[in-house]
């Protein structure tokens, strides 16, 4: 053989090697780099999803201008499943769906929309319906084909699994079949997700489900739901595991499904400050004004969406029951948020300099002292001046001031 020869075959046999290096799987790095905002059925419809509901919600994100502030998911939560066929392949139902799910992705996307779908790692849904345990490699090729971008993937009827487990193999299949799929873990804390879901998913629930109210718990016999400040309450000092394409998930929004507008905007605000994942839950098609402008704020959701990726944390709380929320973001600028709790408006004076507080986590500190920031309101859209001078404002029952202090 000549030396060209030898050059050539030592070429083609490398190539051929790395041909045949199996790729490790992995979960689609990259895909939530700031919390993911889009809309889930199940907090408003629970099992009442059809294509209709899917087509006329996607049109209704687009119109009332969901889409143009980053709502991008648009996610069908459980009771969309048929039977699976002699073969194992699972369908959707077909009196439902009866367009099928690609064609229903298709047009999902073509209103610039991305397109989820939920399934179980046990053999059956929450609902009852075919879970995915025995048939994820099957399943997550199914989503492929239909076009899938984003996966709940649920923890009931789980008796006997390991969790990190079952959801591992879940994002294996995924990773197989070579879509990119936001994989949202939802196991609502029970296996202490956020110690390993990092690696597996671009975030993780962090407890049981929501409910529409403000404080309050809804037994359902063997377990409950819970308010929105019950649901801050049961998770705490989890917050150093959240960060950019992995986040704590203390469940979708409940905005606009039956509280009042003060205490929705509470609701939103704290997930802002949380960096929570921003998944609505409401019936976007008939929403009333205030809930849009609520969803819709596009400086708070610049909160929740900063690329620094921190969550907020309550700092304090006054015996009247004031809390004061606080979370680092870019450029050595602040979130304040102010949450009134108790029955009755309070006023409150604050004084910038005794602010002064850093942050464990982010080692990140905000020193009015030695800089001044200009403080805007966020939901009223308006300054408030700056940390030079005192701020006396009333803040009604259960309502909020939010706002962004820039560093000048
Ligand atoms: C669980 C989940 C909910 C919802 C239902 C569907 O309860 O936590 O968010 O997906 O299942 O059955």
């Amino acid at each position: 053989m000549t030396p060209r020869l030898w050059v050539s075959c030592a070429v083609l046999f490398i190539l051929l090697c790395v041909s045949f290096v199996p790729l490790r799987a992995q979960k689609f790095d990259g895909l939530a780099l700031t919390p993911p905002m889009g809309w889930n059925s199940w907090n408003k419809f629970g099992c009442a999803v059809d294509e209709r509901l899917i087509r006329e919600t996607a049109d209704a994100m687009v119109s009332r201008g969901m889409t143009t502030v980053g709502y991008r998911y648009l996610v069908i939560d459980d009771c969309w499943q048929g039977q699976r066929d002699s073969l194992g392949w699972i369908r959707p139902d077909p009196l439902r769906f009866p367009s099928g799910m690609k064609a229903l992705a298709d047009y999902v996307h073509s209103k610039g929309l991305k397109f989820g779908i939920y399934s179980c790692a046990g053999n059956q849904t929450c609902a009852g319906y075919a879970g995915s345990r025995g048939h994820e490699y099957q399943d997550a090729l199914t989503y492929a084909q239909w076009g899938v971008d984003y996966l709940k993937y649920d923890w009931c009827n789980t008796t006997g699994l390991n969790a990190a487990a079952a959801y591992t193999t879940m994002r294996d299949a995924l990773f197989a079949a070579k879509r990119p799929v936001v994989f949202s873990l939802c196991e609502w804390g029970d296996n202490q997700s956020w110690l390993w879901g990092k690696e597996i998913g671009h975030l993780w629930r962090t407890t049981g489900d929501i409910a529409p109210c403000f404080d309050c718990e809804v037994n359902h016999g063997s377990w409950s739901s819970w308010g929105v400040m019950k649901i801050v309450e049961i998770r705490k000092g989890i917050r150093q595991y959240s960060g950019p394409d992995h986040w704590n998930d203390p469940d979708m929004l409940e905005v606009g499904n039956g509280m009042t507008v003060n205490e929705d905007r509470v609701h939103f605000s704290i997930w802002c400050m949380m960096a929570a994942p921003l998944i609505a839950g409401n019936d976007i098609i008939s929403m009333s004004a205030p809930t849009l402008e609520i969803l819709t704020n596009r400086e708070v959701i610049a909160v929740d969406q900063d690329s620094l990726g921190v969550q907020g944390f309550r700092y304090t709380c006054t015996p009247e029951g004031i809390e004061v929320w606080v979370k680092p973001l870019v450029r050595g600028n602040w979130a304040f948020c102010l949450l009134n709790r108790s029955e009755a408006a309070r006023t409150i004076q604050v004084k910038w300099p005794e602010f002064k507080l850093s942050d464990d986590i982010s080692k990140l500190a905000f020193d009015p002292g030695a800089a001044t920031f200009a403080i805007r309101d966020l939901w009223k859209r308006q300054s408030l001046g700056s940390t030079q001078q005192l701020l006396r404002v009333t803040i009604p029952s259960k309502d909020v001031l939010m706002m962004r202090l820039t560093k000048q």
